[in-house]
């Protein structure tokens, strides 16, 4: 085993070694939202780094895409920091309460109670986002958290128009936000939707963002604020203390490196399963040369990859603090050479002949990505999310943060489908302080020719999502070429192949049938954000996906 783990650490480090990268020659910022792509490009203007971008890009969008992410919620911020040449992981993920526990979201029956996990304040785990903005900002920025901060807080203090999504998000959730009405308060003035072009501000969120820019972690996790959340979960049913928040931490994580056919890949570890499904399904891949396949046989070998990696994240995954992983054996090329035994050539693997369970939930918007690079070869690529669309729907009163649903990415009970109809097991089970598996697949690709940073929202087809665009890079796409390219879908339960309209030709929808696979046409998915850099010509490009509202600058 040993022997096995050093073999597989010499041939990741020793894969893709780059040739010594050039600077690049442009700042570059994707993500969602266009205030939020402006807030990048501000402060990278102001002389800082793509760090100092990173907080203000996610700042802003807690202000402008509420409804996906914010300082209510948590996630991932993968870093890469040139000089010295490093890569780290912050898991700003939140983490349960301790009062929880892992029966807490089922009635005396042993039923799970629908919706408990999902709406309200029992449903909101711990937020990770403001410690990890903060701890972004002291290690790795270089202007003050004050400056990072300034163009949320001016977004909140004097509003900005509501553009036509944010508007369908709050009509897509009426009924949730009523409920609350410190957030019917803000987000439906005079109980109504409003429309397009309003003047969106939210004075409450604006002071809350000035504490935490004068305060740091204090001024969130501890002191007035913190009183102000705790006393109005408690007394509308959720279980949050002021321990939990004063005691919350990011976490810093060495992000996991994988290899496909030369280009390195780099990673989240868990508390996400992106990084390990990802990884798995490219060392799958690495067996074929899919460049001398048919487009049909390229098809087939990409779905059975997802299928085997998929089955492994519902078995095996959960908090690294709380559970212990193959995670060595999962990511060895020789466990993927295993796999590859069983995939026949011209024949689909029944999900049902391999073990245990996950099934699919719609995708929908929310959760966000962001992509930066600077000039000095720092990069960022970061997913955070509330969870589901405006998360918990619940808002302290005074604060403007909306909380999250996060603890809905737990398993209630074994065999029962969470909100995205995926199942786990014990490795996912809730616990006090446990973070929830997540899917976000925050990711740098790295070839002797260049580099790509990318990622996406979408739920469990996050990870399928950055597979393909990973492939797609690999095959000599660019930026707008990775977050276009039409996607599928399989996560091994529902034995199910999902499909953008054009991700398969008529052939090929002929011969996957022909090979046994169902196939479900569904609407276009994700949102993914990415930069590329191709070092011998020295071009920045950057993309923001087509199918939504975000946009991308290189300047
Ligand atoms: O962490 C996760 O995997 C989920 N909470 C992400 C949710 C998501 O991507 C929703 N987006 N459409």
């Amino acid at each position: 085993m040993k022997r096995l783990a050093v073999f597989f650490t010499a041939l990741l480090f020793g894969a893709a070694a780059a040739a010594a990268p050039l600077k690049p020659s442009h700042n570059a910022v994707a993500s969602a939202q266009p205030f939020a792509t402006r807030a990048g490009m501000q402060v990278l203007q102001e002389g800082g780094n793509a760090f100092d971008a990173a907080v203000a890009v996610s700042a802003a969008l807690a202000v402008v895409e509420p409804y996906s992410s914010g300082l209510g919620g948590g996630g991932f911020w993968l870093l890469h920091v040139a000089k010295p040449d490093r890569n780290i992981f912050i898991d700003g993920r939140e983490y349960a309460p301790a009062a929880a526990t892992p029966t807490m979201y089922q009635d005396k029956q042993g039923n799970v109670i629908p919706g408990a996990s999902l709406n309200g304040p029992l449903s909101a785990a711990i937020p990770g986002e403001p410690a990890a903005l903060v701890y972004l900002n002291r290690k790795y920025g270089r202007l003050s958290l004050a400056q990072d901060l300034a163009p949320a807080i001016r977004l909140a203090r004097e509003g900005f128009p509501l553009d036509p999504l944010f508007h369908s998000m709050i009509a897509t959730r009426v009924n949730k936000l009523k409920r609350w009405p410190a957030a019917a308060a803000v987000f439906l003035p005079h109980g109504r939707v409003p429309p397009t072009g309003y003047l969106l501000k939210q004075p409450d969120l604006a002071r809350t963002l000035e504490l935490l820019a004068k305060q740091g972690d204090a001024g969130f996790y501890q002191g007035r604020l913190a009183k102000e959340m705790v006393d109005a979960v408690r007394a509308n049913g959720g279980i949050w203390s002021l321990a939990d928040l004063r005691d919350y931490r990011v976490k810093a994580r060495q992000p996991l490196v994988g290899e496909y056919h030369g280009m390195k890949i780099i990673s989240a570890p868990p508390s996400s399963s992106g990084g390990i499904v990802l990884i798995e399904a490219l060392n799958i891949l690495s067996g074929y040369d899919l460049a001398d396949d048919s487009g049909l046989m390229q098809k087939h070998l990409i779905i059975e990859a997802m299928r085997y990696a998929y089955r492994d994240r519902a078995d095996y995954l959960g908090d690294p603090d709380f559970v212990k992983m193959p995670i060595a054996r999962l990511l060895s090329p020789y466990y993927a050479a295993g796999l590859r035994v069983s995939i026949l050539p011209d024949q689909a693997t029944p999900s049902r002949d391999l073990a245990p369970v996950t099934a699919m939930a719609p995708e929908s918007r929310h959760t966000t990505h962001i992509s930066i690079l600077d000039k000095e070869g720092n990069r960022v690529a970061a997913t955070f999310t509330v969870n589901f669309r405006f998360g918990s729907g619940f808002m302290p009163p005074h604060t403007g943060v909306i909380l999250n649903d996060e603890m809905d990415d737990f398993v209630s009970k074994p065999g029962v489908p969470n909100g995205f109809g995926l199942v786990g097991n014990a490795a996912n089970a809730i616990a006090p302080h446990k973070r929830p598996l997540s899917s976000m697949t925050p990711t740098f690709l790295e070839t002797r020719h260049g580099l790509a940073i990318l990622g996406t929202p979408g739920g469990s087809r996050i990870i399928s999502m950055v597979l393909l665009g990973a492939l797609d890079y690999f095959n000599g796409g660019d930026a707008k070429s990775i977050v276009s390219i039409p996607r599928y879908h399989m996560q091994y339960l529902p034995d199910v192949v999902f499909y953008e309209p054009g991700a398969f030709t008529p052939d090929e929808i002929t011969g996957l049938v022909k090979m046994g696979y169902t196939l479900r046409q569904v609407h276009p998915y994700g949102n993914m954000q990415a930069i590329t850099w191709d070092y011998k010509t020295g071009k920045v490009t950057a993309a923001s996906d087509p199918r939504d509202i975000g946009t991308a600058e290189v300047r």
